[in-house]
C-alpha cells in the first residue's frame, strides 16, 4: 500500500495524523507528487471525520511553510483583519484609514470577489487604484501613509491555492480545518502580529450556522493564539446586507459617506468595533478606551483624510465619486407591512449579474429586516439605465419579504472570542 493510500485510511477510521503524515501530504500535493485523485480521497475522509485542534494547527504550519513569508518587522507591528465574506461588506475601506489615522500600520493583502460576495480588491480598483504592487512598493506607502491595499502575491501559500482550488472542483470546501488552516496559513504568512477575524454567519455568508460559525471562530483564534498571533473573532450578521448598498461602485460610495458623515449604521458601526479591538490589543488598552480614540478618528474627519491620502498614494483619485446625479429606478413596496427578511445571497447575485452591464452601478437596498413600510414606499433602487432595470426589476422586488406582524431587527454582533 502507497503511503497516501495509509494515511487517507488511517484518517477513514477517524484517528488522528500525526506531524510526519500531514507534511507528508502538504508537501507531496503541492509539488505534484501526490495526484489530484489520491488527495480529494484524503479531502474527503478528513471532511467526514475532522480533525482535532492539534491536527489542524500541524495542517496550517505545514500549509504555511510552503511558501514564502511576508516579513513586516521594518515597519513595527501590523494589523490586519479577515471577512470570511459577506455582502455589502465593504468593513476594510473604513477600517484601514481608520487605524491608519491613529498612527497604526496595516499592510492589507486582499482577494478578488468569490461568488456572490464582494472583494475588497476589486471595491479599491474602483478609485482607479493600482493594487498590484511589489512588496516593496507595498511597504514603502505603509511607511508614509499607514496603509496599503495589494492583492495577494503569487507566493503566498501555495499549498492552499493548490488546495483551495482542488477543494472547490470536488466539493471539499465545507469542513472546519480545512477552513481554518486555509484562512490561518494566509493570515500568517501575511506578516501582521494583531489580527481580527470577522466570521459571517448568515443567508449571505458561507456559513448558515451560528453555532458552526462561532465553533470556526474560536478554532482560527486559537490556531492563531499557538503562532504567537494576537488575536481574536467577530461573529457578525449576514441574513442581511451589512451595509445600504451593494455593487463596487455603490459600496464605495458608501464608504465615502459614511466616513463623512459619521452615521450610526451597521457598516460602520462593524467596522468602528473591530477597529477598536486592534486598537485595543496594539496598545494594551481597555475596549472602551480604544473606541474613543476611533470614534474621534472619524467624527473628526481624519479618518476620512486618511482615505484620500490611501487612494492618491496608490494612484486614485476620488473624482468619479464627486457630486453627480445618478440616475435609477426605484422598486416601490407593494404591500403595508414589516421586513421579515432580506434574500442576500440573491441580491449578491443579482448585483452581480447586473453591474457587469456597461452603465450599471449596483444598488441600494434602503430597508433592514424589521423596519416597517408601507404601501408605494421605495425598497430598492437600481442604478442601472432604465431597459437593463426593468429587465432585473421582478427579480430585486421578490428579494424583500414582507408580513403583517411586527419583526425583530437583527442583531449585528453574536459574540466576540478571543
Ligand atoms: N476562505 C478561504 O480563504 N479558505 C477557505 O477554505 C474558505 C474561505
Amino acid at each position: 500500500m502507497k503511503e497516501i493510500e495509509k494515511i487517507t485510511e488511517k484518517k477513514r477510521k477517524g484517528k488522528k495524523l500525526n506531524r510526519a503524515e500531514i507534511e507528508f501530504f502538504v508537501n507531496g500535493y503541492t509539488s505534484g507528487a501526490l495526484s489530484d485523485e489520491e488527495m480529494t480521497e484524503l479531502l474527503k475522509a478528513i471532511c467526514e471525520k475532522g480533525m482535532t485542534e492539534k491536527e489542524t494547527v500541524t495542517l496550517t504550519t505545514a500549509m504555511l511553510n510552503s511558501g514564502n513569508k511576508i516579513d513586516l518587522s521594518d515597519l513595527g507591528v501590523c494589523l490586519d483583519k479577515h471577512s470570511s465574506g459577506g455582502v455589502s461588506d465593504s468593513t476594510t475601506l473604513i477600517l484601514a484609514p481608520i487605524l491608519a489615522s491613529l498612527g497604526l500600520k496595516i499592510v492589507k493583502m486582499s482577494g478578488r470577489s468569490l461568488g456572490f460576495t464582494g472583494g475588497t480588491i476589486d471595491k479599491f480598483e474602483t478609485f482607479g487604484t493600482n493594487t498590484s504592487l511589489s512588496l516593496d512598493e507595498a511597504k514603502e506607502i505603509a511607511q508614509k501613509v499607514g496603509a496599503v491595499i495589494l492583492c495577494q502575491t503569487e507566493n503566498l501559500v501555495p499549498a492552499d491555492k493548490k488546495l483551495y482550488a482542488l477543494r472547490d472542483r470536488t466539493g471539499t470546501v465545507a469542513s472546519m480545518p480545512l477552513i481554518a488552516s486555509s484562512i490561518v496559513s494566509k493570515k500568517l504568512a501575511s506578516g501582521a502580529k494583531i489580527i481580527v477575524l470577522d466570521v459571517k454567519y448568515g443567508e449571505g455568508a458561507f456559513m448558515n450556522n451560528l453555532i458552526e460559525a462561532k465553533n470556526l471562530a474560536s478554532l482560527m483564534v486559537k490556531v492563531l493564539k499557538k503562532h504567537k498571533i494576537l488575536a481574536c473573532a467577530v461573529v457578525s450578521d449576514m441574513n442581511q446586507p451589512l451595509g445600504y448598498n451593494i455593487g463596487n461602485f455603490m459600496e464605495v460610495k458608501e464608504v465615502i459617506e459614511e466616513l463623512k458623515h459619521n452615521t450610526d449604521s451597521r457598516l460602520l458601526t462593524l467596522s468602528k468595533t473591530i477597529a477598536s479591538l486592534l486598537v485595543s490589543m496594539k496598545e494594551g488598552i481597555s475596549l472602551n478606551a480604544a473606541s474613543k480614540k476611533v470614534e474621534f478618528a472619524v467624527s473628526d474627519g481624519l479618518a476620512y483624510e486618511k482615505l484620500k491620502e490611501m487612494v492618491i498614494a496608490q494612484g486614485g483619485n476620488l473624482d468619479m465619486f464627486k457630486e453627480e446625479k445618478l440616475s435609477f429606478v426605484s422598486v416601490p413596496c407593494e404591500e403595508s407591512g414589516f421586513v421579515k427578511s432580506i434574500k442576500t445571497k440573491e441580491l449578491g447575485e443579482l448585483t452581480h449579474e447586473i453591474a457587469r452591464i456597461k452603465g450599471c452601478k449596483g444598488i441600494k437596498v434602503l430597508l433592514k429586516v424589521g423596519d416597517r413600510i408601507r404601501l408605494g414606499e421605495e425598497m430598492i433602487r437600481i442604478y442601472a439605465p432604465k431597459k437593463y432595470a426593468d429587465m432585473f426589476y421582478e427579480k430585486f422586488k421578490n428579494t424583500i419579504v414582507i408580513c403583517k406582524e411586527k419583526v425583530q431587527p437583527l442583531p449585528l454582533i453574536y459574540d466576540i472570542l478571543d
